[in-house]
């Protein structure tokens, strides 16, 4: 281990992440590990971190709703190919944590075997980088055997107890760690406790492990026993205590998800803040932690920025707007009440107020889309316009199109989906639906009111709706029917003969 201070990984050191518990405090039906932390799964952040620190390999220990938690690995694996290889490692039964890093051991075993090992807890995922780095370094200047990172908590209920040698020219090292659930009065007192991070000589954590007994509460092989083995052994352990409680979180409870989240959050907004992205109320502003945000951009109050979320520079988004896996260049306009996912939109566009983006749509340069407009699967040109009330599915639009309020492209028949195309410079009039499968020409002008269903060629003007009739002085004389009819009483409907007023009265109907 020599790059034990950088941001590289550290040679000889093989890292494992234990991920395979049930989390039973969390009373729920998904496993603990995959409950997300400003919308990513919480093992990912140990993997995350395993993966920057190792030099040797990364193994992540799952049981627990295996192939979901292998998977969402995988899927994160797949996506950096230059760190540390990871194995995942099944532990058939979640017999605790000890057992859980005893099934690494094949990953690490050969010739070239680690150094050192890291054991990560997969539910603590506020760890940062520089403080586990603090952390070997502290194992190599010790000559420890073991050490671990401690934290004094003002209520430390339900995390191991550090003990530590006690009384006059006692030296203070760690001699072991008691589980709640196992601790004595006295012990319980304590405050100062296990966060749940080692790093282990190479050549004791295995030999140790095969030791370890399940003689506690739980009745679990426990991860923590190699602690009192060593001291019995006569090596030394050593603790790091952090300064910084909220980083020694272990989420074991919706409380503590909570806790993370809150944690987590900030310190997003933060990052973004110091690199150049304005927030006018940080606290109700809400970015997962793949967003990436342009300098300069501003964020008004109720914003959420979801996913793989990219925003470019100089951008403003306005109030309650919520943007999921969608690309947005710079320059771009979103007014409030607007809801984006999976869509790109180019620079110099403008958008809402009340705009829904659903998946697939590609919105070209200073395109403007407003008040009301839903669109899917479509492509709106460059300069192009649907500002109102308007349905847009399936469609390709050209260059510099008006679409008018109302436009409805009529996509669905029921069973199949159909595409609607329009070329450069159409005018679509308002209140017009287009009957998909459609071509409509370059230059081509709908009329208002009409119902395309057939291909318009370039710059023809197309109306398709009922020719207007006026007849003159028809209102006034059916305003003074209607009062003389008031003045009339009525007669029985029995006594009634058909009259020229009474077949007027079935023509309105
Ligand atoms: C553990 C520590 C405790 C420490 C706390 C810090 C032990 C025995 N106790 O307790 O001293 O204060 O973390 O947060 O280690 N896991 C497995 N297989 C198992 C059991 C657990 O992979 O059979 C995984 C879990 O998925 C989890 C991690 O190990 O990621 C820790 O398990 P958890 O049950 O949360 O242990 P704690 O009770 O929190
Ligand atoms: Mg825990």
């Amino acid at each position: 281990m020599t790059d034990q201070t950088g941001t590289k990984a550290v040679p000889g050191l093989g890292v494992v992440v234990m991920a395979a518990g049930q989390g039973t405090r969390m009373r729920s039906n998904q496993a603990k590990v995959l409950h997300r932390i400003a919308g990513r799964p919480m093992v990912l952040y140990a993997l995350d971190l395993a993966r920057r620190l190792a030099g040797h390999s990364v193994a992540v220990v799952v049981g627990h709703q295996a192939e979901q938690v292998r998977a969402v690995l995988q899927a994160a694996i797949a996506g950096v190919a230059d760190a540390a290889p990871v194995h995942i490692v099944e532990q058939r039964q979640q017999l605790g944590t000890g057992h859980a890093v005893l099934q690494t051991r094949d990953v690490f075993a050969g010739k070239k075997a680690p150094s050192a090992y890291l054991i990560l807890n997969g539910d603590t995922p506020l760890l940062q980088d520089t403080t586990v780095r603090e952390l070997l370094r502290a194992h190599q200047s010790s000559g420890a055997t073991v050490t671990m990172l401690t934290v004094v908590l003002a209520d430390p209920t339900g995390y191991g107890r550090v003990v530590r040698r006690q009384g006059a020219g006692e030296s203070g090292d760690v001699i072991k760690i008691v589980e709640h659930r196992d601790a004595s009065p006295d012990e319980r007192a304590i405050h100062e406790i296990n966060v749940g991070t080692y790093v282990v000589d190479g050549a004791f954590l295995f030999a140790a492990l095969e030791k370890v007994q399940p003689h506690n509460a739980q009745g679990e092989y426990y991860l923590t026993d190699i602690v009192d083995m060593a001291v019995r052994q006569g090596h030394r352990v050593s603790a790091l205590q952090l300064t910084s409680p909220d980083e020694g979180l272990g989420v074991n409870t919706r409380r503590q998800l909570a806790d993370a989240e809150h944690v987590i959050r900030q310190a997003i907004r933060r990052r973004w803040m110091d690199a150049g992205v304005t927030m006018i109320d940080p606290a109700s502003t809400w970015i997962e932690a793949g967003v990436t945000i342009g300098k300069d951009t501003v964020l008004y109050p109720n914003v959420t920025l979801e996913g793989t979320t990219t925003i470019g520079e100089g951008c403003e988004l306005r109030s309650f707007t919520r943007v999921t896996n969608c690309a947005v260049g710079n320059q771009v306009t979103v007014l409030d009440h607007c809801v984006f996912a999976e869509s790109q939109i180019e620079s110099h566009a403008t958008l809402g107020p009340f705009v829904h983006l659903r998946p697939g749509v590609l919105i070209r340069q200073k395109a403007k889309v407003g008040n009301f407009v839903e669109m899917k699967k479509t492509e709106l040109g460059e300069g192009s316009k649907a500002n109102h009330l308007t349905y847009l599915g399936d469609a390709t639009i050209g260059k510099g199109v008006n679409i008018g309020a109302g436009t409805i492209t009529c996509n669905y028949d029921g069973v199949h989906k159909y595409k609607t195309i329009i070329g450069n410079n159409v005018f679509l009039g308002s209140d017009t639906q287009l009957i998909a499968p459609v071509t409509i020409g370059d230059g081509a002008v709908i009329a208002a009111g009409t119902t395309v269903t057939e291909d318009v060629p370039a710059d023809a003007l197309t109306i398709a709706r009922v020719s207007q009739v006026n007849r003159d002085g028809w209102a006034a004389r059916r305003r003074a029917l209607l009062v003389k009819d008031a003045a009339t009483p009525a007669k029985p409907v029995t006594q009634a003969a058909p009259s020229k007023r009474g077949s007027n009265k079935k023509k309105r109907r």
